[in-house]
């Protein structure tokens, strides 16, 4: 069942170039063949929510980061059992965009009901071949990461974030939106199976920088832009198998307070895959070098800094893809460390793989 792998956590992590190509069959060629979005225009709606929970939220912050910069108008993505409370404008001019992985979780379920009620077009993506979220939306989408089995998720993550990148591409088009290097996207998009492969191969680093957390109850994440949603994935991967407490800032909000934390062996894991942002990064990193952090930089080509210590490198790839070969290396980096400190990765203490209550 497992594979050969002690867990499924690390079984479903190296199935990811797998059933990211599978997620892609048949929805990318030239351009983005999604005919359940055809008749889809953003245009048409006054308000466009993505709406989910836990990793699945992350995802949705990526589409939502993507919607802001290729089209000209707000898409607000917000946490489930926020949105059910919260006071959205929700009506017939709405498009409501439901993620999640086992399309059961009592949240998202009970805002889509909400959305359904007050007559808004509803879309699921789910994993879950026919669950409630998909039966009830207007439109499904499917993932195809197979069955989950560990609570982290991993392999659903990374699919819902292809799926999401082929989707936002073709809305922006259905929107009349211009996608800048759209070609290179989408090329690029193709090969994530094979950068997924290549980061799953640098296992061995990931496993000896998790080591520096072996007697650390803390870790901080940074990041700026699309490295914040990665960030946010890395540390909720952390503190969820590992009980190691994570954080995960914006890097320009360190100076702001979270930096009087940082002190001699502190562990910070910090993200600069974005060429525009990533010197303002490196600053915020070496700052924190100066007050004894121990940082591991994740980073793309070109970026440097003579100053850190443990760097490690993505493939050269479109920066809106670069969050994903990110990813992987934080899954990594939590499962080591969750290993090393003796814990079950598949089965943490106190979670659900699906949280049907709310
Ligand atoms: O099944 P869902 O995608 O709706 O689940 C949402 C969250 O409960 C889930 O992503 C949770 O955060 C994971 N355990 C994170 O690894």
């Amino acid at each position: 069942q497992k594979n050969g792998y002690d867990t499924f956590m690390q079984k479903e992590m190296h199935e990811q170039p797998y059933v990211i190509r599978e997620t892609l069959r048949g929805r990318i060629e030239d351009s983005i063949v999604m005919p359940e979005l055809d008749g889809i225009d953003l245009r048409d709606y006054d308000h466009v929510y993505l709406i989910a929970c836990g990793t699945a939220y992350h995802a949705s912050l990526y589409a939502q980061y993507l919607g802001r910069e290729w089209m000209d108008m707000p898409i607000t993505c917000v946490p489930a059992s926020e949105f059910r409370y919260g006071n959205y404008p929700v009506n017939a001019k709405t498009l409501a965009i439901f993620v999640s992985q086992s399309g059961e979780t009592a949240d998202t379920l009970a805002a889509l009901k909400m959305c359904l009620r007050k007559g808004a077009t509803t879309l699921a993506i789910s994993n879950v071949l026919d669950s409630s979220l998909a039966r009830l939306a207007d439109i499904t989408m499917y993932t195809c990461a197979g069955p989950e089995i560990a609570v982290a998720s991993t392999k659903a993550y990374t699919t819902q974030l292809v799926l999401l990148a082929a989707m936002m591409v073709k809305l922006a088009q259905n929107a009349g939106a211009q996608v800048r290097d759209v070609e290179t996207f989408i090329h690029d998009l193709k090969e994530i199976p094979n950068v997924v492969e290549a980061m799953l191969e640098q296992e061995n680093v990931m496993e000896r920088y998790a080591r520096l957390l072996q007697d650390q109850r803390d870790a901080y994440f940074i990041g700026r832009q699309l490295d914040y949603v990665s960030v946010l994935e890395g540390a909720l991967k952390l503190k969820e198998i590992s009980y190691v407490h994570a954080d995960a800032y914006y890097a320009g909000e360190l100076k702001h307070g979270p930096i009087a934390l940082i002190d001699e062996g502190t562990v910070v894991i910090a993200l600069a895959t974005q060429k525009e942002v990533a010197p303002k990064t490196i600053s915020n990193i070496e700052e924190t070098i100066a007050r004894g952090a121990k940082v591991i930089l994740i980073k793309a080509p070109g970026i440097h800094s003579d100053k850190i210590e443990r760097q490690i490198e993505i493939p050269a790839i479109h920066p809106y893809l670069a969050g994903i070969p990110a990813t992987i290396l934080l899954q990594l980096f939590a499962f080591y460390t969750a290993k090393e400190k003796g814990c079950n990765v598949d089965q943490p203490r106190n979670l659900a793989k699906s949280v049907t209550v709310e």
